[in-house]
């Protein structure tokens, strides 16, 4: 199809050409996508006039398995009636703004602190696509940060230290850190999931970190050592030269790489001015769809 990519920074992230998502099914054009996102890990389309359907069959389409065990489906049942788009709005079940001291705005609030998403499951989500449909007059942005630059700008005796490392990813862990109070039930249900600290993309061979504030602690570390390689690591991938930072427009679809990048949304009014995304993800299953 010819797509074409305009660089957004230095290290990554790119706007993509026109097309419409909707109509695209051809493996060819799926295939460039994926090799876009191999390249710059964040990828923007504007004017992506999605329904929520049709959000969910591009995503099936692009790259096979949903993520649907998310961590607020443990909480609260999804306002669309399927777990597979995560409502990143803040709103209620009747459209209106959620108080300020609604549990579900509590725990939305730790879409703030820097992470991946679903590192907290296995398998852990692949690609995001997010899609504006509401945005406010007012900046209410998503950072993103590339941690294969920030993986390369390590010291090499770091970078020595953390082979064959594993970390413990919870959501529990992240909400809590602010907080947030669960269920003896509901934390039965957050156990969370190991994952390796470096990973690799399949095809580029390109390592990363693998990172979020999801990350509790080191598999085989004392707590507290563990806990400050990871807050060492976090501290260096959040460096600015390695953050984009997104303005939204209505109709955006941003995808990204879970593996490699971390993202936070940044903060804003939110109990006067209405936000309203739909995010589908995918689950990083070893084998992509023919
Ligand atoms: C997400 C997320 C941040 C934001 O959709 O996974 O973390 O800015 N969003 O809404
Ligand atoms: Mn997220």
């Amino acid at each position: 199809m010819g797509l074409t990519f305009r660089k957004l920074h230095p290290l990554f992230a790119a706007e993509v050409s026109a097309i419409d998502l909707r109509h695209v099914a051809d493996r060819a054009t799926l295939d460039e996508i994926r090799a876009g996102m191999d390249e710059y890990a964040v990828l923007v389309f504007r004017d992506q006039p999605f329904a929520d359907d049709e959000q969910l069959q591009f995503a099936t389409r692009f790259d096979g398995n949903l993520h649907t065990k998310t961590g607020a489906s443990v909480l609260s049942k999804s306002r669309f009636g399927n777990e597979a788009l995560t409502d990143i709005s803040n709103l209620d079940e009747g459209g209106g703004l959620l108080k300020t001291d609604d549990r579900r705005r509590m725990y939305g609030l730790g879409n703030r602190l820097w992470h991946t998403d679903a590192s907290f499951q296995d398998p852990p989500g692949r690609y995001s696509m997010l899609s504006a449909k509401v945005v406010p007059p007012v900046a209410a942005d998503t950072e993103f940060a590339d941690l294969r630059a920030a993986y390369d700008g390590l010291e090499a005796a770091t970078r020595e230290t953390l082979e064959g490392l594993h970390a413990h990813h919870s959501i529990a862990y992240s909400r809590q850190v602010l907080g947030f109070e669960f269920s003896p039930q509901e934390l039965e249900q957050l156990k969370g999931a190991v994952h390796p600290l470096v990973r690799s993309n399949p095809r580029s061979g390109r390592r990363s970190l693998y990172l979020a504030s999801h990350a509790s602690r080191i598999i085989d570390w004392p707590v507290p050592e563990g806990r400050l390689l990871l807050r060492e690591l976090m501290d260096h991938a959040i460096l600015p030269q390695f953050v984009y930072r997104h303005s939204w427009r209505v109709g955006d679809l941003v995808i990204w790489d879970n593996l490699a990048t971390m993202h936070r949304g940044r903060s804003f009014d939110d109990a006067k001015y209405r936000r309203e995304l739909r995010r589908v993800t995918t689950l990083d299953i070893a084998a992509s769809p023919a």
